[in-house]
Protein backbone atom coordinates (compact mmCIF):
# COMPACT_ATOMS: atom_id res chain seq x y z
CA UNK A 1 0.00 0.00 0.00
CA UNK A 2 1.58 3.48 -0.93
CA UNK A 3 1.54 6.11 1.94
CA UNK A 4 3.34 9.20 1.15
CA UNK A 5 4.87 11.38 3.90
CA UNK A 6 5.87 14.98 2.77
CA UNK A 7 8.60 17.14 4.99
CA UNK A 8 9.32 20.65 3.43
CA UNK A 9 11.28 23.55 5.08
CA UNK A 10 14.11 26.14 4.62
CA UNK A 11 17.53 24.91 4.05
CA UNK A 12 19.11 23.18 7.24
CA UNK A 13 16.62 22.75 9.25
CA UNK A 14 16.88 19.30 9.80
CA UNK A 15 14.30 17.93 7.03
CA UNK A 16 17.57 15.79 5.68
CA UNK A 17 18.06 13.82 9.22
CA UNK A 18 14.18 13.71 10.26
CA UNK A 19 13.27 12.08 6.49
CA UNK A 20 16.21 10.26 7.25
CA UNK A 21 15.28 8.43 10.63
CA UNK A 22 11.33 8.60 9.68
CA UNK A 23 12.19 6.78 6.46
CA UNK A 24 14.12 4.12 8.12
CA UNK A 25 11.23 4.29 11.46
CA UNK A 26 8.23 2.99 9.05
CA UNK A 27 10.67 0.82 6.68
CA UNK A 28 9.90 3.70 4.48
CA UNK A 29 11.70 4.88 1.17
CA UNK A 30 13.49 8.55 0.95
CA UNK A 31 14.33 10.80 -1.44
CA UNK A 32 16.00 13.69 -0.88
CA UNK A 33 14.25 15.64 -3.50
CA UNK A 34 17.35 19.14 -3.15
CA UNK A 35 19.65 16.82 -4.61
CA UNK A 36 17.43 16.98 -8.33
CA UNK A 37 17.84 20.44 -8.21
CA UNK A 38 21.30 20.33 -6.90
CA UNK A 39 22.36 17.91 -9.92
CA UNK A 40 20.74 20.42 -12.48
CA UNK A 41 22.40 23.15 -10.80
CA UNK A 42 25.76 21.24 -11.17
CA UNK A 43 25.30 20.93 -15.00
CA UNK A 44 24.14 24.68 -15.33
CA UNK A 45 28.18 25.36 -13.50
CA UNK A 46 29.37 22.65 -15.91
CA UNK A 47 27.68 24.90 -19.06
CA UNK A 48 24.90 22.27 -20.06
CA UNK A 49 21.49 25.02 -19.84
CA UNK A 50 18.98 24.12 -16.96
CA UNK A 51 16.22 22.72 -19.01
CA UNK A 52 17.88 20.89 -21.18
CA UNK A 53 20.02 19.15 -17.84
CA UNK A 54 16.77 18.87 -16.07
CA UNK A 55 15.09 16.88 -19.34
CA UNK A 56 17.98 14.42 -19.34
CA UNK A 57 19.37 13.93 -15.75
CA UNK A 58 19.85 10.62 -14.87
CA UNK A 59 20.50 8.27 -11.50
CA UNK A 60 24.55 8.65 -11.41
CA UNK A 61 23.83 12.71 -11.77
CA UNK A 62 22.39 11.98 -8.55
CA UNK A 63 25.49 10.58 -7.21
CA UNK A 64 28.33 13.55 -7.84
CA UNK A 65 30.34 14.35 -4.67
CA UNK A 66 30.47 18.11 -5.18
CA UNK A 67 26.41 17.91 -5.30
CA UNK A 68 26.82 19.41 -1.05
CA UNK A 69 28.58 22.09 -1.70
CA UNK A 70 27.83 25.84 -1.32
CA UNK A 71 28.23 27.13 -5.00
CA UNK A 72 25.87 23.87 -5.93
CA UNK A 73 23.39 24.98 -3.27
CA UNK A 74 22.92 28.31 -4.52
CA UNK A 75 23.05 27.15 -8.53
CA UNK A 76 20.10 24.86 -7.35
CA UNK A 77 18.19 27.43 -5.92
CA UNK A 78 18.45 29.50 -8.81
CA UNK A 79 17.86 27.13 -11.87
CA UNK A 80 14.43 26.00 -9.33
CA UNK A 81 12.94 29.56 -10.03
CA UNK A 82 12.56 28.12 -13.68
CA UNK A 83 9.34 26.48 -14.40
CA UNK A 84 10.27 23.71 -17.17
CA UNK A 85 12.83 22.89 -15.03
CA UNK A 86 10.54 22.07 -12.18
CA UNK A 87 8.42 20.52 -14.88
CA UNK A 88 10.65 18.02 -15.81
CA UNK A 89 11.17 16.56 -12.02
CA UNK A 90 7.01 15.99 -11.61
CA UNK A 91 6.84 12.81 -12.85
CA UNK A 92 9.70 11.64 -11.43
CA UNK A 93 9.15 12.45 -7.83
CA UNK A 94 5.23 11.66 -8.47
CA UNK A 95 5.95 7.98 -9.16
CA UNK A 96 8.85 7.77 -6.37
CA UNK A 97 5.80 9.13 -3.85
CA UNK A 98 3.24 6.48 -4.54
CA UNK A 99 5.46 3.01 -4.74
CA UNK A 100 4.37 -0.05 -2.86
CA UNK A 101 5.59 0.54 0.74
CA UNK A 102 5.65 3.99 1.66
CA UNK A 103 7.59 6.89 0.69
CA UNK A 104 9.29 9.90 2.56
CA UNK A 105 10.01 12.71 0.14
CA UNK A 106 11.93 16.02 1.76
CA UNK A 107 12.17 19.13 -0.30
CA UNK A 108 10.51 22.77 -0.94
CA UNK A 109 7.37 22.07 -2.44
CA UNK A 110 6.41 18.32 -1.58
CA UNK A 111 3.08 18.78 0.61
CA UNK A 112 2.11 21.54 -1.70
CA UNK A 113 2.69 21.14 -5.47
CA UNK A 114 3.76 17.42 -5.84
CA UNK A 115 2.20 15.24 -3.35
CA UNK A 116 -1.18 17.67 -2.10
CA UNK A 117 -2.92 14.19 -1.32
CA UNK A 118 0.31 13.22 1.07
CA UNK A 119 -0.92 11.17 3.92
CA UNK A 120 0.92 13.06 6.46
CA UNK A 121 2.42 16.53 6.17
CA UNK A 122 5.51 18.29 8.06
CA UNK A 123 7.14 21.64 7.51
CA UNK A 124 10.06 21.78 9.40
CA UNK A 125 11.80 24.92 10.30
CA UNK A 126 14.21 26.68 12.33
CA UNK A 127 15.35 30.73 12.75
CA UNK A 128 17.96 30.86 10.47
CA UNK A 129 20.74 31.69 12.53
CA UNK A 130 20.20 28.00 14.30
CA UNK A 131 20.36 26.87 10.86
CA UNK A 132 23.16 28.80 10.00
CA UNK A 133 25.31 27.53 12.42
CA UNK A 134 24.28 24.00 11.99
CA UNK A 135 25.54 24.11 7.95
CA UNK A 136 28.70 25.96 9.28
CA UNK A 137 29.42 22.87 11.72
CA UNK A 138 29.25 20.63 9.05
CA UNK A 139 31.15 22.41 6.32
CA UNK A 140 33.82 22.90 9.05
CA UNK A 141 33.75 18.49 9.64
CA UNK A 142 34.36 18.34 6.38
CA UNK A 143 37.01 20.80 6.34
CA UNK A 144 35.68 23.38 4.03
CA UNK A 145 36.95 26.83 4.65
CA UNK A 146 33.93 29.21 4.80
CA UNK A 147 33.03 31.77 7.82
CA UNK A 148 29.77 32.12 9.36
CA UNK A 149 28.57 35.38 7.86
CA UNK A 150 28.87 33.65 4.44
CA UNK A 151 27.44 30.61 5.64
CA UNK A 152 24.12 32.61 7.21
CA UNK A 153 24.32 35.38 4.33
CA UNK A 154 23.60 32.06 1.84
CA UNK A 155 21.20 30.49 3.86
CA UNK A 156 19.06 33.76 3.93
CA UNK A 157 19.54 34.65 -0.11
CA UNK A 158 18.62 31.16 -0.43
CA UNK A 159 15.40 31.62 1.64
CA UNK A 160 14.68 34.36 0.07
CA UNK A 161 14.55 33.07 -3.69
CA UNK A 162 12.49 29.99 -2.54
CA UNK A 163 9.77 31.81 -0.50
CA UNK A 164 9.72 34.27 -3.48
CA UNK A 165 9.58 32.31 -6.87
CA UNK A 166 6.24 32.62 -8.62
CA UNK A 167 6.32 29.01 -9.05
CA UNK A 168 6.23 26.63 -5.75
CA UNK A 169 7.30 28.58 -3.70
CA UNK A 170 8.71 26.95 0.08
CA UNK A 171 5.42 27.55 2.37
CA UNK A 172 3.57 25.25 4.29
CA UNK A 173 0.82 23.44 3.17
CA UNK A 174 -2.46 24.28 4.99
CA UNK A 175 -2.95 20.71 6.40
CA UNK A 176 0.96 20.33 7.55
CA UNK A 177 2.47 20.04 11.33
CA UNK A 178 4.85 22.36 11.56
CA UNK A 179 8.23 21.18 13.67
CA UNK A 180 10.28 24.22 15.14
CA UNK A 181 13.60 22.99 15.18
CA UNK A 182 15.07 25.53 16.84
CA UNK A 183 15.73 24.50 20.52
CA UNK A 184 15.01 21.13 19.55
CA UNK A 185 18.14 18.22 19.77
CA UNK A 186 17.81 15.63 16.95
CA UNK A 187 16.26 13.23 18.86
CA UNK A 188 13.75 15.13 20.47
CA UNK A 189 12.68 16.55 16.45
CA UNK A 190 12.96 12.97 15.03
CA UNK A 191 10.39 12.08 18.15
CA UNK A 192 7.98 14.86 16.91
CA UNK A 193 7.84 13.64 13.12
CA UNK A 194 7.50 10.38 14.00
CA UNK A 195 4.59 11.24 16.74
CA UNK A 196 2.86 13.60 14.97
CA UNK A 197 3.37 10.83 11.25
CA UNK A 198 1.63 8.18 13.67
CA UNK A 199 -1.06 10.26 14.91
CA UNK A 200 -2.66 10.68 10.68
CA UNK A 201 -2.14 6.59 10.08
O1 LIG B 1 17.25 20.91 0.12
P1 LIG B 1 18.45 21.44 -0.61
O2 LIG B 1 19.20 22.47 0.17
O3 LIG B 1 19.34 20.35 -1.11
O4 LIG B 1 17.85 22.16 -1.92
C1 LIG B 1 18.65 22.93 -2.80
C2 LIG B 1 17.76 23.91 -3.53
O5 LIG B 1 16.89 23.19 -4.41
C3 LIG B 1 16.81 24.72 -2.65
O6 LIG B 1 17.40 25.93 -2.17
C4 LIG B 1 15.63 25.00 -3.57
O7 LIG B 1 15.83 26.15 -4.33
C5 LIG B 1 15.62 23.81 -4.50
N1 LIG B 1 14.56 22.84 -4.19
C6 LIG B 1 13.28 23.11 -4.66
N2 LIG B 1 12.28 22.21 -4.47
C7 LIG B 1 12.50 21.06 -3.81
C8 LIG B 1 13.79 20.79 -3.28
C9 LIG B 1 14.80 21.71 -3.48
O8 LIG B 1 13.05 24.15 -5.25
N3 LIG B 1 11.50 20.19 -3.66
Amino acid sequence: MAFTIAIDGPAAAGKGTISRAVAEHFGFAHLDTGLLYRAVGRKMLDGTAPIEAAQSLVAEDLENPTLRSPEVAQAASKVAVIPEVRAALVDFQRAFARRAGGAVLDGRDIGTVICPEAEAKLFVTASAEVRARRRHLELAEKDADVDFDTVLADVRERDERDMNRADAPLKPADDAVTIDTTDLDIDSAVRAAINAITARK
